[in-house]
């Protein structure tokens, strides 16, 4: 890792400290595996970083020792011998750093780790903590802008591509494999969940998953894709239509789209996030679809596909720039199908800038 990198995962680790200061336990334990990696730039699995005031190490196995020393140079590191549980050498990293109240991640904790842990730990105490590396995460730096673009790039290029090749007797599910075999063709090293394919009525399931079902005539099909690079994710959706448009889902996907554009409109920082979801769920229940829009307006996408901040409607905080948010509202019809758009928009100072570039007229989607 160069050094500027290394610099860059020490001050994520300092910002944190003031943080867990604040929660009044001595150290942090952070157990899940993609606030480890935001911290430290290791992408391995089955490791924990301890952060305590002077000290931070990172509990790892020999799996990933060259790993961590590749990825990590000059992080303290406590490799557990086979046989020893993790847990174990928490106790022993906990104890030689004379802590007493240590905080925990209490959403990435099980209640059985949570016992082991307190009674090995006795009599220091647990603090579970929520979302302190969370809302570290929540603004991305120029580097991880950077891997963000480039996810979009190739989920974009991935699509292109399948999209100049779709044909009426392939099924959702061989829609999904050509996606992947093309993400992974343009460079990602895979699809950051996996892509929902939903042919006409079954476009109906906000999160369906690809059937059997062929795209046949007179369609539409909604596709919900994106690419990992680098460990940062990207989040689309499009429908493409087929032959003879039905009026229906051509005015769906209009209201749609108004309710899309007018929320990313409404998008700057200071904006709040239940008032940004509400721009795009009032064009939609004016249009008397108000029920069918049955989930958020987006969340954020980092190193996770889903991660704050949420556009619901109980979000009363507000945006700020650095962050990188989907906007997908949604239509959905059981027995007739549905409409989603998605698209993936940076708060920058003045506003914002949708980094994402499908063609979403609907003109544009219709292929031949
Ligand atoms: N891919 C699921 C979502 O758009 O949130
Ligand atoms: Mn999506
Ligand atoms: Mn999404």
């Amino acid at each position: 890792m160069p050094p500027a990198d290394h610099d860059r995962f020490a001050a994520r680790r300092n910002k944190l400290r003031k943080l867990v200061k604040k929660t009044g336990a001595e150290a942090l334990l952070v157990t899940d595996v993609k606030n480890v990696t935001y911290l430290t730039g290791f992408s391995g699995q089955d490791s924990y970083l301890l952060v305590a005031k002077e000290a931070e190490v990172l509990l790892t196995d020999p799996r990933y020792t060259q790993q961590v020393e590749e990825e990590c140079p000059g992080l303290e590191l406590a490799s557990r011998a086979p046989g020893k549980s993790i847990l174990s050498t928490v106790q022993k990293l906990v104890k030689s750093a004379g802590v007493s109240q240590l905080g925990i991640e209490a959403i990435s904790v099980t209640i059985d780790q949570f016992h082991t842990l307190a009674d090995k730990l006795a009599p220091a105490t647990l603090i579970p903590t929520s979302g302190l590396v969370e809302q570290l995460r929540e603004i991305k730096d120029a580097e991880e802008l950077v891997a963000i673009r480039k996810a979009i790039h190739i989920a974009e290029k991935a699509f292109a591509a399948i999209r100049a090749t779709m044909h009426r007797d392939q099924a959702e599910r061989q829609v999904a494999a050509d996606l992947e075999y093309q993400v992974r063709r343009f460079g990602g090293s895979g699809l950051s969940f996996p892509p929902i394919v939903g042919v006409g009525e079954r476009a109906a399931l906000p999160h369906g998953v690809p059937s059997h079902k062929k795209i046949g005539e007179d369609s539409f099909v909604l596709i919900d894709w994106g690419a990992v690079a680098d460990g940062y994710v990207s989040d689309l959706t499009r429908v493409l239509a087929t032959g003879k448009i039905s009026p229906k889902i051509k005015r769906i996907y209009d209201i749609v789209l108004k309710a899309q554009l007018r929320a990313i409109d409404a998008i700057k920082p200071g904006a709040m996030l239940c008032d940004v979801d509400k721009a795009a769920r009032d064009v939609i229940a004016e249009a008397g679809f108000g029920k069918r829009f049955g989930h958020g307006l987006g969340h954020g996408i980092g190193l996770n596909v889903h991660e704050a901040p949420r556009f619901n409607s109980s979000q009363t905080r507000p945006l700020q720039v650095g962050m990188v948010v989907t906007v997908e509202p949604g239509i959905y019809i059981p027995g007739f199908g549905g409409v989603r758009i998605e698209d993936d928009v940076l708060v920058t100072k003045t506003g914002y800038e949708v980094l994402t570039h499908v063609p979403k007229d609907f003109d544009e989607s219709v292929i031949d």
